[in-house]
């Protein structure tokens, strides 16, 4: 890979501490690619997003991570409102989409969109066969009992994307009686996002609720996916990267946050099945990729469903309305 413009003389040194929150393929192939180019040694873990927020706020005072890398939005403007993570304004900032600009000036420089994507689902045509959905509301079908799959919000950034589109959509009350009723289709709120569509994949489920380009990364690799966007309209992520707040190594933190804006590294996602919009203008954005004009996407309100009061609350009426119900 070209265009970093790391030679061996100006080589870094030392160890990054990642914490990452996209596929673990990419994540892996954002490591290594980094480690060749610069030297510094990549300890990764992998979690889903709200986990990774979790994490980051269990540590603080004695952070451990460097880098969060990917995952949703929301949680990573929490993070920054918190004072978890660090203002940083990359000289890469003057390449990026507007979307990804605005992320880091909503959260005063302490986050900053690496990708978008919209949300939607993605049923196996093998299993559904007459009618397929197409909106939002045919997911509530009785057809579908324990057909559906979706992750748990806390957990997962993909879930509490699904809980804050409904609330913009519909309005909140009744966006909680259309989980209630979901509800009764649901065989499994799982803890990762994309985990309901590798099951829709292999059978295990009928339909899995995520991200479309989630899905379209199932049918990419041969699995009878069919990806939709919602009639109705559907909202999306702006998936972010912050860097903690009093990580152990700072420099080598933001030598990974102005590479990973980089076209070059921007563009590994596809090598690696992940088909996100890049937030980079001058990223290729890969072919399979969900075209976000075509989709009719909410105006969502990052700022809002992205603050402590609101991500915080919105969670604990999940809990007590929802992730109470009887399975
Ligand atoms: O699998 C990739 C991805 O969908 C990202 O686009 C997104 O930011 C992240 O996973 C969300 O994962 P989770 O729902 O597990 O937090």
């Amino acid at each position: 890979m070209s265009g970093f413009g790391v030679t061996g003389a100006q080589a870094q040194s030392g160890e990054l501490v990642l914490y990452c929150s996209v596929a673990e393929e990419w994540c892996r192939v954002m490591s290594e690619a980094f480690e060749r180019e610069t030297g510094i040694e990549v300890l990764m873990t992998r979690k889903s997003s709200g986990e990774t927020y979790a994490q980051i706020k269990a540590e603080e005072g004695q952070p451990r991570g460097d880098v969060w890398w990917g995952g949703t939005g929301d949680p990573h403007l929490q993070a920054a409102q918190e004072g978890l993570t660090a203002e940083y304004q990359s000289p890469m900032l003057a390449e990026l989409n507007d979307w990804a600009v605005s992320q880091a000036e909503t959260s005063g420089y302490r986050t900053v969109g690496i990708y978008a994507g919209g949300l939607g689902f993605g049923y196996n045509s093998d299993l559904v066969t007459e009618n397929p959905p197409a909106c939002w509301a045919d997911l509530l079908n009785e057809a579908y009992e324990n057909d559906v799959q979706v992750a748990n919000p806390n957990s997962s950034g993909t879930a509490y994307t699904l809980l804050a589109t409904m609330v913009q959509l519909m309005g909140e009350d009744e966006a909680f009686a259309y989980l209630a009723k979901l509800h009764n289709n649901i065989s499994q709120y799982t803890q990762s996002g994309s985990a309901p569509i590798r099951a829709a994949a292999t059978g295990e489920t009928a339909i899995g609720i995520v991200f479309m380009h989630d899905a379209v990364a199932q049918a990419v690799q041969g699995a009878p996916i069919v990806t939709v966007a919602p009639c109705e309209g559907t909202g999306y992520e702006v998936g972010s990267m912050s860097i903690i707040e009093g990580g152990p190594n700072p420099d080598n933190a933001r030598v990974w946050y102005d590479w990973a804006l980089t076209p070059a590294a921007q563009e590994l996602g596809a090598s690696a099945n992940s088909f996100q919009v890049p937030s980079n203008a001058n990223s290729a954005t890969p072919d399979a990729a969900p075209k976000l004009a075509d989709i009719k996407l909410i105006d969502y309100d990052f700022a809002l469903y992205g603050s402590s009061e609101e991500r915080s609350r919105l969670l604990a009426r999940w809990d007590a309305e929802i992730g109470s119900l009887p399975q």
